[in-house]
């Protein structure tokens, strides 16, 4: 039965979708002719962007025409329990730049629950995927696949912290507590979007967190980072509903870094 087999067969219709757009990205990253576009929220936009997620949502409807889906892009469409949620390029700046950190991310969300992520970055080589249930995983394809645990890592001054930018923070109210994290810890590195939250996955690095994403830029990240025995919530500690910001570690130093970034919610935590 369908619960018997869990999400086998969405994650290898991800892993399906996520090659043929990777094609397709890879095709027009550095290409000469980028048309890039400014949105209303003054962020760029590019046709890879746009070809992307359109690719990915006319296979959806032809597969999973009962499947809602909310992506970047074009916004939401269908109703129902299952939601694919879509950000075509996670990155877009870097793609514009031919930085190769961007990826597309796919996931689905299931009774408001991220169930399953597959973020591929083919410019970096690179792929992660997980489902409920099942780890997590990086690797080519899901023949060749090595599992991935967070690291074991124990105390904030031995700790690696990884964001995407400095912006947001000083908005969130609490721009010290933040610079105090980087202070306090072993090492900061902005590696940015998606890949942050990989390398929490994987062990590189022990905590992630953004103050401003919304749902698409993190759904797929959520089953990635938990499969692989990690935390994720949001920046005040809640499991849910996804989308605002974002924190993840080991889960070891999930509750000591949340102390940090929020003083005044030191009683509630302890
Ligand atoms: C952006 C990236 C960035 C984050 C922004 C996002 P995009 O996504 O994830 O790291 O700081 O809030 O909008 O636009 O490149 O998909
Ligand atoms: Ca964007
Ligand atoms: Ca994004
Ligand atoms: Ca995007």
């Amino acid at each position: 039965t369908l619960h018997l087999q869990g999400y086998n067969d969405d994650l290898r219709l991800a892993h399906v979708l996520a090659d043929s757009v990777d094609a397709q990205t890879m095709s027009r990253f550095k290409a000469l002719d980028l048309t890039i576009e400014t949105k209303p929220d003054l962020t760029p936009v590019t046709d890879a962007d746009k070809d992307a997620e359109d690719a990915i949502r006319s296979q959806l409807s032809r597969v999973r025409p009962r499947d809602a889906v909310l992506g970047e892009e074009f916004g939401s469409s269908g109703h129902g329990s299952r939601r694919w949620i879509i950000d075509p390029i996670d990155g877009t700046k870097n793609f514009i730049r031919g930085v190769p950190v961007w990826a597309t991310l796919i996931s689905l969300v299931d009774e408001g629950v991220p169930v399953l992520g597959v973020v591929s970055a083919p410019a970096l080589g690179k792929r992660w995927w997980a489902a409920k249930g099942t780890g997590a995983f990086t690797g080519k394809s899901l023949a060749a696949a090595s599992r991935i645990r967070v690291s074991n890592v124990s105390k904030l001054s031995d700790a690696s912290v990884s964001y995407s930018s400095l912006n947001g923070w000083r908005e969130r109210g609490n721009q010290e507590q933040f610079l105090e994290l980087l202070e306090t810890t072993w090492r900061s590195r902005a590696y940015g979007d998606f890949w942050s939250y990989c390398l929490v996955a994987e062990g590189a690095v022990d905590i992630a967190c953004e103050p401003s994403l919304n749902l698409y830029d993190m759904a797929a990240l959520v089953p990635i980072v938990t499969e692989a025995g990690g935390r994720f919530t949001s920046l005040e500690g809640a499991d849910g509903p996804f989308g605002g910001n974002a924190l993840a570690t080991n889960g070891i130093l999930h509750s000591e870094t949340l102390r940090l970034l929020n003083p005044e919610l030191d009683d509630l935590l302890s």
